[in-house]
């Protein structure tokens, strides 16, 4: 990623903070009542956490790392704003939970935080942000122990390549090197954006690119699922199912993956 690609990506990201924390998508004021934001297949994907270390790379304002928290993980956070690990840390105190956030570009993890850990939890929106799944599976590797866990849930690359409206296809699926710069200057919550930041850049990164990374990286593959649902309003005319909340193509109708999962390990 070079700089200019970094630099926007992080402006935009710290400005969308403040909407995101407020919003009625993430439910702040819920979730400090109790409860997770980690969705029930993740849950199970991952088996117990128990006493367990948990790395969440890319954690925004750290809602799923603290529920790793409040699954019995001791839990570290890592994300490049400075605002949403401002607000992460608000959240845990305001929680009761002890939890590590920093603030780091993904690259970094291994010296910022000094450390390897039982489980490394990502996604959800978080490898589009990164160019390169060789160097990205490389850091991994150096930030998870012997015998470790690498759980990923991430939103179906498929999905990239239809325009948001009508399902037409419009964009590549094999990943060129060459990234998606977005004017739109919109997010996937409720709540008004400052539109001073509207530029960012993102990649799309096949299965098979992500999944080769990883295994050529020293990890090897335990599980890996399609999922017939995601986490956000992705497409016009997907059901929202409340209490899951996810949103599916109506019943009867045909379907596409629209998220993924894999859970792939360190040899001890
Ligand atoms: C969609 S969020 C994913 C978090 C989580 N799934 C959630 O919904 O709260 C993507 C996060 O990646 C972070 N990010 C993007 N590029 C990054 C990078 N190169 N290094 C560290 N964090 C990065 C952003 O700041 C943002 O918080």
């Amino acid at each position: 990623m070079n700089e200019r690609h970094l630099s926007a990506n992080r402006s935009m990201w710290d400005e969308r903070v403040a909407t995101h924390v407020d919003s009625t998508f993430y439910d702040v004021p819920r979730f400090i009542e109790g409860g997770s934001h980690l969705y029930p297949f993740e849950l199970e994907e991952v088996g117990s956490v128990e006493g367990l270390s948990l790395l969440h790379l890319q954690c925004h304002f750290g809602l799923d790392t603290l529920s790793w928290a409040r699954a019995g993980a001791a839990v570290t956070g890592l994300d490049f704003s400075k605002p949403a690990i401002d607000a992460a840390r608000d959240i845990a105190a305001r929680c009761g939970i002890d939890a590590r956030f920093e603030v780091g570009e993904v690259n970094q993890a291994p010296e910022i935080l000094g450390r390897k850990y039982d489980i490394l939890y990502t996604g959800r929106g978080a490898l589009c942000w990164l160019p390169d799944m060789a160097r990205w599976a490389e850091t991994a590797s150096r930030l998870v122990k012997p015998g470790g866990l690498l759980y990923l849930s991430e939103f179906h690359p498929i999905t990239d390549i239809f325009t948001d409206d009508d399902l037409a296809v419009e964009n590549n699926y094999f990943d060129h090197g060459i990234p998606f710069e977005d004017h739109s200057g919109c997010t996937y919550t409720d709540g008004d954006l400052p539109r001073k930041h509207v530029v960012d850049f993102t990649w799309t990164h096949p299965v098979s690119s992500v999944i080769n990374a990883l295994l050529k990286s020293g990890f090897t593959l335990e599980r890996f699922e399609e999922h017939e649902f995601t986490a956000f309003n992705r497409f016009p005319g997907l059901v929202h199912d409340e209490k899951a909340r996810v949103y599916r193509f109506p019943e009867g109708e045909p379907s596409i993956p629209l998220m993924y999962s894999t859970r792939l390990r360190l040899p001890a």
